[in-house]
């Protein structure tokens, strides 16, 4: 398993924030970019502390890991921001068609959401993660009385998912393991039976 000590983030809205958020607590450094430019996020950075930097698109594209916490539609407008080869992008989208909810989701025939996302971004290991649950539980202490906060994770690349693996455990997260990008994210994506699912996580024994 790889260490990642900074991690990109593209979107700065409530999921960018929220991951933002749980990385700076564990250390590591953010690079968090948005479509308007890094002026527009200087109270964002502010309130995530010295470890944040806000950078443009290009630039929170660049490290090793980044976070994909763009509208889903938008997702082809980021294929040129960097060589994506390699990279490992987790991919927390929800396939709307539009900013809208109500205009419903955006038609990728055949394919899984990151099935279509992989097809935008040539050569990214994708891990699908943080789409299931709404931000507030992201942004939240994952340890409750109850139990810890789930959060369930698919991919096709085994060594990228042992890193958001680990991730998502430094956390403090329970991370589950749903295979690949088809049948996880068959049972992860807008319409499956996981999505919108805030579960708990015992551990017995
Ligand atoms: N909110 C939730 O509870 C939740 C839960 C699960 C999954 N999701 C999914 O997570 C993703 C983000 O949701 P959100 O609620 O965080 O959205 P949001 O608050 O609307 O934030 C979206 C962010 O994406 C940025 N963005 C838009 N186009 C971009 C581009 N071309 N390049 C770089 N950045 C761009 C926006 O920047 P500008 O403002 O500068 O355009 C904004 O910072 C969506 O796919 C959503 O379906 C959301």
């Amino acid at each position: 398993m790889t260490t990642h000590s900074t991690i990109g983030i593209l979107g700065a809205g409530n999921i960018g924030q929220a991951v933002a958020d749980k990385a700076v607590r564990h250390g590591h450094e953010v690079l968090i970019g948005n479509s308007r430019g890094p002026e527009t996020l200087q109270a964002v950075v502010e309130q995530l502390g010295p470890k944040a930097r806000a950078v443009t698109a290009e630039e929170a594209a660049q490290p090793d890991l980044v976070f994909l916490a763009v509208p889903f539609f938008v997702v082809p407008d980021l294929t040129g921001l960097t060589d994506w080869s390699g990279k490992i992008v987790v991919d927390a989208t929800n396939q709307f068609a539009t900013a809208n909810p109500a205009e419903g989701r955006y038609d990728v025939g055949d394919l899984t959401g990151s099935e279509w996302v992989a097809g935008h971004l040539a050569g990214a290991r994708i891990v699908k993660a943080f789409n299931t649950v709404f931000a507030a539980f992201i942004a939240a202490d994952p340890q409750h009385a109850d139990g810890r906060q789930v959060i369930f994770y698919a991919g096709d690349d085994a060594d990228a998912k042992a890193d958001v693996a680990g991730l998502l455990d430094e956390f403090g997260f329970a991370a589950l393991d749903l295979g690949g990008l088809r049948a996880g994210g068959q049972l992860m994506q807008l319409g499956g039976p996981l999505n919108g699912r805030h579960l708990l996580l015992q551990d017995v024994g």
